[in-house]
């Protein structure tokens, strides 16, 4: 599980077993604030995890690779399935700050992509695993939790972005908006991975009614917001199978 701005309280309901610093496992460590910069590995909900907390961005200088490498490491150490999660902008009216969005398709608009060097074309057509879409869904109506669904764009950052570049990616189908997680997408379906993406929309994104853009807020969002999503997750993982 990689866990975005807000959601790293998720630890706190772990049963830990140990820890393992990014820099320990050829990581760069992150240095944004609300990130930290380490493996968790554990259970949760009675279930074998590795969470990442924190996550390594483009907008720092690193490249594709760097940012993925946490994917690499994961899958290295045994794990099936990944959870993304993020803070993201919304481009959607009827999703607010506070409310999240089940992804259930990108746009890689880095420029980039981790799988340069190959393996090359990869069947990308369906990176979000659709059985793990409709759990997630149906776990999240037992418990009331209002979860939007829609297309995540992945942008390089560090700026947000302009009126009219939101404009443009409503044209192109965007819901959500942010800086993470579509290269890590692409890295864990190209390993054979089974992925889940959850978007926490933090602020409506700019040239919006209501657009408010300030870091500060979205990581306080994200926080308040983290509390339903983790007995979804919770639910959605004590509940599976195998
Ligand atoms: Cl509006 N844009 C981007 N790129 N990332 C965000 C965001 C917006 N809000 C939270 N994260």
């Amino acid at each position: 599980m990689v866990l975005g701005s807000g959601l790293g309280s998720l630890v706190d309901r772990m049963e830990v077993d140990s820890s393992v610093p990014f820099a320990k496992a050829g990581l760069p460590a992150s240095g944004v604030p609300g990130h930290q910069g380490e493996f968790v590995l554990g259970s949760f909900a009675g279930r074998e995890v590795i969470v990442m907390r924190g996550r390594v961005h483009l907008y720092e200088g690193h490249d594709a690779k760097a940012v993925t490498a946490g994917i690499r490491w994961m899958a290295e150490n045994g794990i099936e399935g990944v959870v993304l999660t993020n803070a993201a902008g919304s481009l959607a009216p009827d999703l607010p700050p506070g409310s999240w969005m089940r992804i259930d398709d990108q746009l890689n608009l880095t420029g980039t992509s981790p799988l340069e060097g190959g393996p090359n074309f990869v069947d990308m057509s369906e990176i979000y695993d659709a059985c793990w879409r409709q759990q997630i869904t149906d776990v999240a109506a037992a418990r009331k939790l209002e979860l939007g669904a829609g297309v995540y764009a992945g942008l390089r950052g560090p700026q947000y972005e302009t009126p009219a570049e939101i404009r443009m990616l409503r044209s192109l189908g965007a819901t959500a908006v942010g800086m993470s997680t579509v290269l890590e997408a692409i890295q864990a379906k190209a390993l054979g991975l089974r992925v889940v993406g959850l978007s926490c929309l933090t602020n409506f994104a700019a040239g919006m009614p209501q657009a408010v853009l300030d870091h500060g807020d979205v990581v306080e969002t994200g926080r308040a917001a983290a509390a339903g999503m983790l007995e979804v997750l919770s639910d959605w993982l004590g509940g599976q199978g195998g």
